[in-house]
């Protein structure tokens, strides 16, 4: 320990296990997901008899890594690095540097072998095959694994070290968010929890029955702190809080008596319209959002669908179908099944082409599975009035009442 530098005691997560990842503080975009708090690629050394590295990080970042991981120990004195995941942001780092770690086995399930090689090449690796059977004894520490495969990818694995109860969850448990806490009670435990919330929507929810899995396996061991490779990691209190969400989000019982509204417009009267429609579904007691595409972004989209009882998309008619950023917000949350089985609603203004309300529905009720209860919508020529504006409002209102009949049928079971 002494011989460490001061930087890398302080990066001690428990004791003899070190972080030696990366704070992507810049990152805005990270495969379509709109990252407004950058992220991280947590890794991890535990230093114990063989030396054992756990996971990589992004390409661009792969001196820095290895000059973290070089303070803790001498590069050719690493005996493992283990790899949960080969997806860019934890493996594109080996592509050229997986040689420098000149006695090291790379140790991951078969699947995980077969991206690292197709991406990576790693030809002249020496590797070691692990599953949920194998126990990897690292010293005083043992490693199991635990194969969570789509949580994110096929390769997805979790990492459980029995003797610190950690689980090294990758993927699982992750948030974007760079910052220089380690810990989510060292942090505002709510705003961790909404960043949790919004990546677990974008990244992990189209899988929530992986994510039911993966929880049913990992509660058969005692965890003591999960420490993830995105953003902060967990123990106590709140590691509890993220567990029983999981629990909550992997059984679809996480919706809120919630409104939202996607839309796009022109020249504003199909916003008029879903101010509208919003009032209406308030006076209901639910929380109502609106996401106006111009100023927002479909991660927002989707981390909003996601624990709404009700939506709503709007648009006006554009070149004889709905606007285009309408179209990808459906696109989106289509292929994340966020809003599957839900109520949903469409509305918008046309000029002579009444397109853009048609195609919504179509798209809500076969591409996105939703319950749309009510195909015809609310479409009006050019102009909202005060006849369209009570019509919205009374639409607002049964999408309230919908959102709340779909949360509490769908609520957690006495
Ligand atoms: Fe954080 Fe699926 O990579």
């Amino acid at each position: 320990m002494s011989s460490k530098p001061k930087y890398v005691q302080d990066q001690e997560m428990v004791p003899g296990v070190y972080w030696v990842g990366i704070v992507d503080w810049m990152v805005r975009i990270f495969h379509g997901y709109h990252t407004d708090e950058g992220s991280s690629y947590n890794s991890y050394l535990i230093d114990d008899e063989c030396p054992t590295v756990i996971d990589s990080v992004k390409y661009p970042f792969a001196e820095e890594w290895l000059s973290r991981i070089a303070a803790c120990c001498p590069l050719d004195k690493i005996k493992y690095v283990v790899m949960n995941h080969a997806e860019g942001d934890h493996a594109s780092s080996l592509k050229d540097h997986y040689h420098k770690f000149t006695n090291a086995t790379f140790v991951c399930t078969k699947k995980c072998q077969e991206h690292l090689k197709i991406l990576y090449g790693m030809e002249n690796a020496t590797w070691l095959i692990v599953d949920d059977k194998y126990t990897l004894k690292i010293g005083k520490r043992t490693l199991k694994f635990i194969p969570v495969p789509l949580l994110h990818w096929p390769d997805s694995t979790f990492t459980y070290c029995p003797e610190d109860k950690i689980l090294f969850s990758n993927d699982g448990f992750g948030q974007h968010y760079a910052t220089s806490k380690r810990w989510a009670d060292e942090c505002d435990v709510s705003h961790v929890m909404h960043l949790f919330k919004e990546y677990t929507a974008n990244i992990l929810g189209l899988f929530s029955a992986q994510m039911r899995k993966a929880l049913e396996v990992a509660s058969t061991v005692e965890i003591k702190y999960i420490l993830s490779a995105h953003g902060v990691s967990w123990r106590g209190d709140a590691m509890g809080l993220a567990i029983a969400e999981y629990d909550r989000w992997s059984k679809g019982q996480h919706c809120q008596k919630k409104v939202t509204v996607v839309l796009d417009s022109m020249y504003g009267t199909t916003h008029r319209m879903a101010l509208a429609l919003l009032d209406g579904a308030r006076s209901t007691g639910c929380e109502t959002v609106l996401l106006e595409m111009t100023s927002s972004d479909i991660t927002k989209v989707a981390l909003h669908t996601y624990d709404s009882g009700a939506v709503a998309f709007a648009s006006p008619t554009l070149n004889n179908t709905m606007m285009p950023s309408i179209a990808a917000a459906l696109n989106y949350v289509k292929g994340l099944t966020l809003i599957k089985g839900k109520p949903a609603f469409a509305f918008g203004a046309f000029g002579w082409s009444n397109r853009a309300v048609p195609d919504i529905v179509a798209e809500l009720r076969d591409g996105c599975k939703a319950e749309v209860y009510d195909e015809k919508g609310i479409t009006f020529k050019f102009n909202y009035t005060e006849a369209l504006l009570e019509q919205a409002y009374n639409a607002g209102v049964d999408l309230g009442k919908r959102a709340i009949a779909y949360c509490e049928k769908n609520a957690p079971k006495q």
